[in-house]
Formats: C-alpha cells, structure tokens, sequence
C-alpha cells in the first residue's frame, strides 16, 4: 500500500478558526511542497504559506461565502452551488484542500466539469464551510456525487448524512436514479450504508403489502443496485420463483434501523430552491 501513496506533504492547515492536521498526500503546486503548515482562506480557499500573507488577504477578500448560489438555507444551514467553469479557482482549491483527506481520490483539475455543492454554519461573520460534495454536471453512469467530505472538526455530527440525502433530493428533483461514484473510502460506505439502511426501512416500515425494488428506487431515487446490496446485505432479501421478495417483519426491521446509527441532519426539502443543471 505504501509504495503506492504518495508521502504527506502537508502536515496541518489553518481554515478559519480551526488548524485541521491532514490525513494524506495533496499534489499542491511544488512551491508549496516544502512548508508543513498552510494557511487557507476559509471563503475563497486561496492557500498560503505564510500566517502574515492570510492576515493581509483577509483584509482585502470580500468574500464572506463561496462564490455561487446559495440553494438552500434552514436556520443557520446554507448550501451553496458553484460551478466549476465559472469559478476555476475555487474549485481546485477546493479539491486540493479536499484531497487532504481523501486516499484514492484522483484529483480533478478539470474543475469545468463539475458543480460543488458548499455545506455551510452562517453566523454574523459569513457562512463557515463545514463540508461539500461534487457532482459531475454530465454523469453517464448515474453518479449524483463524484466527492464527498466533511471537515474533520465537523465529522460525526450528522453533516455527512446530510450531504448525502442532500444528493438523493437533487436527484428527486432531476427526476433520476443516482449512485456515489466507486470507489468509496471506508467511511464513505459506513455513511451511505447507514443512509440507505435508514431510508429504506423506514419506508418498509409504514409500508403496507407488497413493495418492490424498483418502487421503492422511484420513491427514494436511489439506484436498483444500492437498494438490493443493502437490503441483500441485512439479509432481508429472499429469492423466491425468480422474484426477490423483501422481508418486512417489523422487529427485525427496528432492529436494524436501530443498528444503523443516528438519522443525521434531515434535509428539510421545502427549503430548497433549486432547478436542475441543463
Ligand atoms: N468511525 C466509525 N464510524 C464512522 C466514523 C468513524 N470515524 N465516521 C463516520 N462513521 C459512520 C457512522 O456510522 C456514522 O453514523 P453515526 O454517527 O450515526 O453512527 C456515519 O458514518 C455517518 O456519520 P456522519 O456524521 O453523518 O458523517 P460525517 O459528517 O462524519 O462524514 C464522511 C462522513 C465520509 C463524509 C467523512 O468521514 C469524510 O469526510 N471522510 C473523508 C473523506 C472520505 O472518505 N469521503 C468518502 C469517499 S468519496
Ligand atoms: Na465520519
């Protein structure tokens, strides 16, 4: 494993009120490469190799959130979508800084091609970037989402869940099917596992008589293979005269919801007012 990742070159980073350590290798510009620390501006994401060079640009950037349209806001939770072609920086700042912490990530300098959408905490002093994901404006193969992070001093608080029923409702509203984009990290299938696992069965659950994969795909936009790996997985699925029959005795379907976690941040879709990319 090792020979083939790259050694860090970045040890910590400062963004906003946090210094964040990293996790993996980044192929910053090679001017970069010999400064442990690097100082990012928490709005436009310009890094830095000098605390003084990010106090003087602070003085003069007027960003106070990133540079797009903010999609969604419910109490102090705001999306923001960027588009790549039309704020290139941003975006592979965005994806260098994203790299930090993502293993097999291949990075995308053609930034062009995706949207970013930019989960944000707002307070009195701008909108402080919590995590994103990217989505190919274009997909062939049904990804509704290429990357995912939530900043480390973020993590385990619900965000990553968000941000992904985040991508299912997009998908809704494109009146589509979407999957993650493979191959996903660890903690990646941990998440979405726990997403699936939960949306599904609470609709098992309520659910009265039959219901088959694709319906529950058309309710949910979650694609027929995510569906029946998942529900494959907690063995609620038998094979009957050539038919997958799903299995919904409630008590074994609490006991799995309550195995898969906390429910995460919910998205609350009247909030969100969005119209698809063309
Ligand atoms: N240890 C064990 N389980 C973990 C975990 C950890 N460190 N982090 C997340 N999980 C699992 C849990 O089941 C958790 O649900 P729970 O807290 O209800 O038990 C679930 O994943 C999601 O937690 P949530 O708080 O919604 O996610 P998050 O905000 O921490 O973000 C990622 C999840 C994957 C986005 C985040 O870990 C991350 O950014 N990782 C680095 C980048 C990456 O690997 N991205 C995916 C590949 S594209
Ligand atoms: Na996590």
């Amino acid at each position: 494993h090792e020979e083939f990742t790259k050694v860090k070159n970045i040890a910590t980073i400062e963004l906003g009120r946090y210094e964040i350590e990293t996790w993996y290798f980044s192929p910053f510009p090679p001017e970069y490469n010999d400064f442990l620390k690097l100082y990012f501006c928490e709005f436009c994401l310009n890094f830095m190799k000098r605390k003084e060079q990010l106090q003087r640009h602070m003085r003069k950037c007027d960003l106070k959130h990133p540079p797009g349209d903010e999609i969604y806001r419910s109490g102090t939770l705001s999306m923001f979508e960027v588009d790549g072609k039309k704020n290139k920086v941003y975006g592979q700042n965005l994806c260098y800084l994203a790299k930090l912490f993502l293993d097999h990530k291949t990075l995308y300098y053609d930034v062009d091609l995706f949207l970013f959408y930019v989960l944000c905490e707002c307070d009195d002093r701008g909108c402080h970037m919590v995590g994103y994901f990217s989505k190919e404006k274009h997909s062939e193969e049904s990804y509704n989402l290429a990357c995912i992070l939530t900043l480390p001093p973020y993590q385990r608080k619900g965000y990553g869940k968000f941000l992904i029923a985040f991508s299912y409702e997009l998908s809704k509203k494109e009146g589509k099917v979407g999957t993650p984009e493979r191959p996903l990290s660890d903690l990646g299938l941990l998440s979405y596992r726990g997403y699936w696992t939960r949306v599904l069965l609470d609709i098992l659950k309520k659910h009265k008589g039959n219901i088959s994969i694709k319906e529950l795909s058309d309710m949910t936009a979650i694609k027929a293979e995510d569906i029946l790996t998942t529900l494959q997985g907690l063995e609620l699925i038998q094979y009957r005269k050539g038919q997958h029959v799903i299995c919904a005795d409630p008590k074994v379907l609490d006991r799995h919801l309550k195995a898969a976690g906390r429910g995460g941040l919910d998205v609350d879709v009247s909030k969100l007012i969005w119209t698809p990319y063309k």
